[in-house]
């Protein structure tokens, strides 16, 4: 295969990548919270109940803005079932996902996981079947200094102290037929815009997500973003969007050139977000929060069976997968001018990188792309040129076979790479402008014995990362030969 030269120049700077996008979702959703995070029956359990192998793993992820309740769960959801005495707190069904849910882990169990974590909060309001007011009481409960009613309770609840979560969305997926309270744009957008007002006057420093299109599949895609945006106007701060992608046609060069389609789909919210703006003639900027995200096809089905805990989505990943988790991120990083925040649904069990089974951990292959470009994160994202091979994708158009985003930290340059050819090496060169390369600081590699290969309890480590030097530099710039489907990320020492 002939050379992909990846061309680069410190003077094109796209922005600086918000940390935010390395964020996470906790729903509750099958054992995502009870034999996930938090399980005190196990014999990992710290003092607060939660599973300490769990949270070590997590801390690899070096995770930041951090979602909850839900997803689909949030729509029915009323945060006052999960606060005060456990005892006293109500089990309820949940009919998002059929289960039965005790409410032992609710708003205070959450954030103090967060703190513990150095997770940033982000909750969700239920604008499904739950009003504005309610939304409201929420937000005075988390941020309001003791002295009104909902702050008085979390100070009897045992914590004096206000929360400050900064981050909330205004419910979740509501342009979905399946969520609960779904209605079509116009009246979400009234209900956002009374919640987010009432909200915003509790406590003027919060931000808040406004439903955005849930899939590019349905037939409002867009349409309801231009309603809802305009409709909310000041009150939004940013917008959502979501996206599961899979290989159910078992295309794997298709499948790894789905990167170009979130590329088009940030690039489309993006537009409306420039559109509106222009016709309100404002000049503050609505950003992107893509708030879910993540491979997601072979354990489609939702229903717990009215069972505490059920075995949910527990998808398995493979190579391939988390080699399109790795195209989701250079994605995010060659869009750090306009996406802020960004979350990988989910953390734990379901459609998650790691997979508990009793008080055994599976770490899965896509933790691994997540771990490595996670580390590097600091810095300010580089427009770059791929000169190289490229191919046609059957449904997702042409795509350069080496895919790459690149990093500009402190006297460092990180550059992301992925190979998709599922047979042939590639060489690749880096050639900055205008900055000299000086040696390799660290790298490490993820690949595998073949697409569909996949870690499980009993062979953990097929696909993991390993450290990688077979990094040349010379004359400033670094060369090197990605293996067949396999993705790096380096840390370029700069002269
Ligand atoms: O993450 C799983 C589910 O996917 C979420 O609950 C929902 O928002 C989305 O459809």
């Amino acid at each position: 295969m002939n050379t992909t030269r990846i061309l680069l120049n410190p003077a094109f700077r796209i922005g600086p990548v918000d940390p935010r996008v390395f964020g996470g979702f906790l729903e509750h959703l099958g054992r995502a919270v009870y034999e996930g995070v938090y399980d005190p029956a196990s014999r990992h359990a710290d003092a607060d109940g939660c599973r300490s192998d769990v949270l070590a793993a997590q801390r690899r992820l070096r995770m930041t803005a951090m979602r909850y309740p839900g997803g689909n769960f949030a729509s029915g959801y009323h945060w006052r079932d999960g606060i005060g005495p456990r005892a006293g707190r109500p089990t309820v069904r949940d009919l998002a996902w059929q289960s039965i849910e005790p409410n032992a882990f609710g708003t205070d169990e959450f954030v103090s996981l967060c703190r513990k974590m150095d997770w940033t909060p982000m909750l969700t309001v239920n604008l499904g079947t739950g009003t504005p007011e309610e939304a409201r009481d929420w937000v005075e409960y988390c941020n309001c200094p003791v002295g009104t009613r909902e702050a008085d309770r979390r100070a009897a609840n045992g914590h004096p102290d206000p929360y400050a979560v900064k981050l909330w969305c205004l419910g979740n997926e509501m342009d979905g037929p399946w969520q609960l309270g779904h209605v079509p744009a116009d009246q979400y957008a009234i209900r956002a815009q009374q919640a987010a007002k009432m909200m915003k006057d509790c406590d003027r420093s919060i931000e808040t997500v406004a439903c955005g299109s849930c899939t590019t599949g349905l037939s409002t895609y867009m349409e309801w973003d231009r309603q809802v945006l305009e409709h909310l106007g000041d009150m939004a701060d940013y917008v959502s969007l979501h996206r599961y992608v899979g290989n159910p046609a078992d295309d794997t060069p298709d499948y790894l050139a789905v990167t170009a389609s979130v590329d088009r789909q940030i690039e489309d919210m993006d537009a409306v977000c420039r559109y509106v703006q222009a016709r309100r003639k404002s000049a503050r900027r609505v950003y992107l929060c893509f708030d879910e995200w993540n491979v997601w096809y072979r354990e489609r089905g939702g229903d717990g069976r009215a069972k505490r805990a059920p075995h949910l989505i527990e998808e398995v990943y493979n190579l391939e997968d988390a080699l399109v988790v790795a195209g989701f991120l250079n994605s995010f990083i060659r869009h750090a001018d306009v996406l802020k925040i960004a979350n990988l649904a989910q953390i734990v069990n379901a459609i998650a990188p790691l997979l508990t089974r009793g008080d055994e951990l599976l770490v899965q292959s896509i933790f691994h792309p997540f771990e490595m470009v996670s580390r590097r994160r600091t810095g300010e994202a580089l427009r770059l040129a791929i000169d190289g091979p490229s191919y046609e994708g059957r449904t997702n158009g042409a795509v350069p076979v080496v895919d790459a985003s690149a990093i500009l930290g402190e006297g460092v340059l990180h550059v992301f790479l992925t190979n998709r050819s599922e047979r042939t090496a590639a060489p690749v060169s880096i050639e900055p402008a205008g900055l000299s390369i000086a040696a390799l600081e660290s790298a490490e590699i993820l690949t595998g014995p073949g697409p569909k290969a996949a870690n499980s309890f009993e062979q953990p480590d097929v696909v993991a990362a390993r450290t990688y030097d077979e990094v040349a530099v010379r004359a400033g710039r670094a060369r090197l030969k990605l293996p067949p489907l396999s993705m790096a990320a380096l840390t370029l020492r700069l002269g």
